[in-house]
């Protein structure tokens, strides 16, 4: 601020000094009386005035403006900028200021901008987040974490992690995480309403100043509920196939045991535990294959063989067999199929769809109901099987395509049914990244509709 004043200071001073020289000089020579210097006094007077007042517009005034502008600064509004003209050295200032405002003003944008950037991911990662402190007290929450726990944000932030979080297994963790200083892990369930559960699982991170000293803890909650129902889902496989391999191997154990108990010295009895036996290991032979496609289908290296096909062709192969199985129930079976109608597909896996759906429209088919499987070529290929039978349950519909799934138990088992066989299809149709439609009116019938994309 010195450097500012120096020089017009100086300025003035000596131009005053200078007048008051020049004017006693004069005055001197003149032999002027001391009346003569009063207007004299009073001119230097007013030059003194009016040079104070220049003074005051030019230098103080903007320092002023310039130390108000400061002070916003200082106080953190890098909006603040200095507009007062000014000169020289004062002008150089106020330029240097406004220029140091307009890059914090930058900076705090980008520092803004980052704390945002941050602010956002934290906040929208699907995993919980806590911040506790060393003295328990809970500095931020993540949205994953009250969408799990509930509450607002602010029920959370500054209270003691026991007094707001009521779950004991945390508890433990954080007091281990702060015993131990070392990452700690543990997993609970917990229940959201009557029906969803949450499987969690929950690492405690200690935090360390540079000192090495525990400063708080990072919890993170991982949503490990897909996990758990792929394992119970795994689980409920190995049980299902088990109990479905121990049925017809009980009842082939059991009949085969009956003959060499006497049985068979009785020609009838031999001839129908035969039959029996016979019948009960070609479901054994069923499951097996069943079983067999299914995990060969669900293989991630598996591909499928696209070839061109002429859908006529491939309807033709079928026809026999399921027209077979529909005259024995007496089931009116209509094929429609353009002549020339051909698609890109694997030939041998799209047959086997046919088939499977075919299957269950004769079994869950009343007699003398209709079937109708309609194929056609569009921009894709469009595969339909119409029946009349006893149609299927809304709710059923989601479950339908799982393995094993009946949505009645004994009668399928009666048609010799695995459970297996709109899994199957359910595969094969994804494989070909297509989708299946299910129009269902229980005791109606159904109309499963399947789209294979022409180009892959
Ligand atoms: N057209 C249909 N009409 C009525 N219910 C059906 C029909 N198709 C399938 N379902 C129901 O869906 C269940 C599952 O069918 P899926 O073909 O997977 O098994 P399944 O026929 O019992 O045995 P399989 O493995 O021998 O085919 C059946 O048990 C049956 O309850
Ligand atoms: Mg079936």
């Amino acid at each position: 601020m010195k450097a500012v004043f120096e020089r017009p200071l100086r300025n003035y001073v000596l131009g005053l000094l200078l007048l008051t020289i020049t004017v006693g000089v004069l005055l001197w020579r003149a032999d002027a009386d001391i009346y003569m210097l009063i207007p004299v006094i009073a001119i230097q007077l007013i030059v003194l005035i009016i040079i104070l007042l220049h003074m005051s517009e030019r230098y103080i005034k903007p320092l002023d403006k310039t130390i108000e502008t400061v002070d916003r600064l200082v106080k953190g509004d890098f909006r603040a900028r200095i507009h007062q003209p000014a000169s020289g050295q004062m002008s150089d200032l106020n330029d240097k200021i406004n220029s140091l405002a307009r890059n914090l003003s930058q900076l705090s944008i980008h520092e803004q901008m980052q704390k945002e950037q941050l602010a956002t991911i934290v906040d929208n990662v699907e995993i919980g987040l806590v911040l506790i402190d060393e003295k328990g007290y809970i500095h931020y929450v993540n949205r994953k974490f009250t969408d799990t726990f509930g509450k607002q944000t602010k029920a959370y932030h500054g209270h003691l992690y026991y007094d707001v979080i009521n779950n004991e297994k945390i508890h433990t963790l954080v007091q281990e995480t702060f015993l131990y200083e070392s990452n700690i892990k543990s997993q609970f369930v917990i229940r959201k309403d009557l029906l969803k559960e949450v499987f969690l699982e929950i690492v405690g991170v200690p935090i360390f100043n540079e000192r090495t000293q525990l400063r708080g803890a990072v919890l993170v909650l991982y949503d490990i509920s897909e996990l758990k129902k792929l394992e119970v889902m795994r689980k409920d496989f190995v049980a299902n196939v088990s109990h479905e391999l121990k049925t017809p191997m009980t009842s082939i154990k059991g009949f085969a045991e009956t003959l060499l108990d006497g049985a068979m010295d009785d020609p009838e009895a031999l001839q129908e535990f035969l039959k029996i036996i016979y019948d009960e290991s070609n479901r054994l032979q069923f499951l097996i294959d069943d079983l067999l496609t299914l995990s060969r289908l669900e293989n991630d290296g598996f591909k499928i063989s696209a070839e061109k096909v002429k859908l006529a062709a491939l309807v033709q192969e079928i026809e026999p067999l399921i027209r077979h199985k529909a005259e024995k129930k007496e089931i009116r079976l209509t094929v429609e199929v353009e002549e020339e109608a051909e698609a890109v597909f694997d030939r041998e896996r799209i047959k086997q769809v046919m088939i499977n759906l075919l299957d269950n429209a004769i079994n869950y088919t009343p007699e003398g109901g209709d079937v109708k499987l309609r194929v056609q070529v569009d921009s894709e290929l469009i595969m339909q099987v119409e029946d009349t039978g006893i149609g299927i349950e809304e709710e059923a519909i989601p479950r339908l395509f799982e393995r094993f799934y009946r949505v009645d138990k004994a009668r399928s088992r009666n048609t010799g049914g695995t459970g297996l066989g709109l899994a199957i299809v359910k595969h094969i149709v994804e494989l070909h990244k297509g989708n299946i439609k299910l129009h269902s009116v229980p005791g109606e019938g159904s109309v499963f509709t399947i789209n294979i994309p022409g180009k892959r």
